[in-house]
């Protein structure tokens, strides 16, 4: 008990540490007196706005140009200037104070960044020299933020209706169109629907998409005779769940994950919820493969943290905390984050727990309209050592200042819709051997140049240069095909290693 008291103090004073955002030094509006629209602005809305504000995209409207982008001054200095929570633009939530900061694929604006946004809206949004106006981007190829997929797979389209109720079942099955094995590096998955973003949506969760998840597996589908279970035994394996919003995925490059040849698109649990006018979508699967001949050497796992059955938040009241733990068993890099909280998710942080250091690995708003998985770049991914305790703080916001909420007057329990709730890390990180380990640290040491006095957020014994392993020492074999098919075997994916720990149900 008193350890609890000790690990929740630390938090709140995290949590306070965190929300303090007047940093002195911080660029304002008037560091910036001359900014123009062709030198300044366009620039950033090139690398971290047109992938959704453009035509055929997401977001309402396009910002491709100065008579596009012109109208909208003012509302992107708001936008771009609400710190790392729900109604920031871009998507994107990362608490910029406090624990990691190299996430791969971060679209966010940096300080001076929002600053040249404020000052262009402030001074009449001019536009300058259009001598100085980058050339545009072909957003042609550019349509996947992973580049060119090497295969998209698209499955069939659903229509949910105006006024349908929320559905949970299962997917027509359908071919991947892969005839060889191939180890994927990324994927990325969009759902394509007929809503056009030019007209307003209703304002809840997910206004404008109807898929809000999709439990999903690749395996050859047989006949279901006995030879053919045997045969079809290995093919199998689980991806990350989609959810709206949700960005592309990117596995540890020695953790590729197999796509077997001939297999299909398997679901037993996707979740529809209408968007309140009859929409007709499909999903698209883009796919990026390692080159021929590529084999894993590490196995991915995931961290068992949180579950969705005995939540309990009260009414009319923000800032509500959530807490689980879960002790790693291996050595693990962690590899991403990626905080499931439903409407009223407000937060989350991921902490790690090793002898007497309490670290913030990573702080995230949420916004159950844009699901983000974080993932670390690799030479800043967390090197943690078995043993270490994992834990996760959820912030609930259950006022009315959350407009993801039906009515804040009403207790929330836990449940499958999104206006109810979830409180789970689904991110994931792959298993290292005490060698494996250690030789991480190492190269890490040497790219990173870490002297025996540095502290590496992350890595508690990245600094220590000779680490003995005691010569009886018992060593867990490597990761192999077969036990990579035992641990996909079944519908599930990677979440599956999560239900062990925490029997939540199997309906997101
Ligand atoms: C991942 C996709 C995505 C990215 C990246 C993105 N936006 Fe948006 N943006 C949207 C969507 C969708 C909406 C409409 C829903 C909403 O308001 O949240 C929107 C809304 C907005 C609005 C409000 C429009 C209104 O009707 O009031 C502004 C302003 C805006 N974005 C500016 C930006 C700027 C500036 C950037 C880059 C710094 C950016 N966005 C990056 C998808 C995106």
């Amino acid at each position: 008990m008193a350890q609890r008291l000790l690990i929740s103090g630390a938090v709140l004073f995290i949590g306070l540490a965190s929300t303090g955002t007047a940093l002195a030094g911080q660029p304002t509006a008037s560091d910036h007196p001359a900014v123009t629209f062709t030198k300044d602005i366009a620039p950033i809305l090139q690398r971290s706005c047109q992938t959704c504000h453009r035509p055929d995209s997401v977001a309402p409207m396009s910002l491709l140009t100065y008579q596009q982008a012109r109208p909208w001054a003012r509302a992107m200095k708001m936008r771009t200037s609400l710190g790392p929570r729900a109604g920031v633009m871009p998507p994107w939530y990362v608490e910029k104070n406090i624990g990691i900061q190299r996430y791969k694929n971060d679209p966010s604006l940096s300080e001076d960044d929002i600053a040249k946004i404020a000052a262009w809206a402030d001074s009449g949004a001019p536009e300058g020299n259009p001598a100085d106006m980058p050339a545009p981007l072909d957003w042609k190829s550019a349509a996947w933020s992973l580049g060119e997929p090497d295969l998209i797979t698209v499955l069939p389209d659903i229509t949910v209706g105006a006024t349908a109720p929320d559905w949970w079942g299962e997917i027509e099955t359908t071919p991947v169109g892969i005839t060889e094995d191939r180890y994927v590096a990324a994927l990325e998955i969009k759902e394509i629907n007929d809503v056009d973003p030019a007209v307003r949506s209703r304002d809840t969760v997910g206004g404008r998409f109807i898929y809000h998840h999709m439990i999903w597996s690749t395996r050859v589908v047989g006949d279901d005779t006995e030879e053919d279970e045997e045969q079809v035994r290995g093919t199998s394996t689980g991806w990350p769940v989609h959810e709206v919003g949700r960005n592309a995925d990117i596995f540890d490059e020695k953790a590729g994950r197999k796509l077997s040849a001939n297999s299909s698109v398997v679901s037993n649990s996707l979740h529809l919820h209408s968007n309140g006018r009859d929409t007709t979508g499909h999903l698209e699967i883009a796919w990026k493969f390692h080159p021929e001949g590529y084999e894993p050497e590490y196995r991915r796992v995931g961290r068992g943290l949180g579950n969705a059955l005995d939540i309990d938040i009260r009414p009319m009241q923000a800032n509500q905390e959530l807490h689980a733990y879960s002790v790693l068993q291996q050595n693990q890099k962690i590899s991403t984050f990626e905080p499931h909280l439903h409407a009223p998710g407000q937060r989350m942080c991921l902490e790690a727990i090793w002898g007497m250091n309490i670290e913030t690995l990573t702080c995230v708003g949420y916004d159950h309209n844009w699901v983000r998985t974080y993932e670390y770049e690799d030479d800043y991914a967390p090197l943690l050592p078995k043993g270490t305790i994992m834990h996760i703080v959820g912030y609930m916001d259950n006022s009315p200042s959350n407009r993801n909420i039906p009515d804040p007057r009403n207790w929330q329990g836990s449940g499958n819709r999104s206006v109810a709730n979830m409180f789970i890390d689904l991110g994931l990180g792959v298993q290292l051997s005490d060698e494996q380990f250690i030789e991480e640290m190492a190269q890490r040491r040497v790219k990173l140049q870490i002297g025996p006095n540095d502290h590496v957020i992350g890595c508690p014994l990245c600094a220590v240069e000779d680490i003995e392993l005691p010569e009886e020492y018992e060593r867990r074999p490597e990761a192999t095909e077969e036990d990579d098919a035992e641990a996909d075997d079944g519908d599930e994916p990677d979440t599956d290693e999560a239900d062990e720990v925490t029997t939540r149900p199997s309906n997101r």
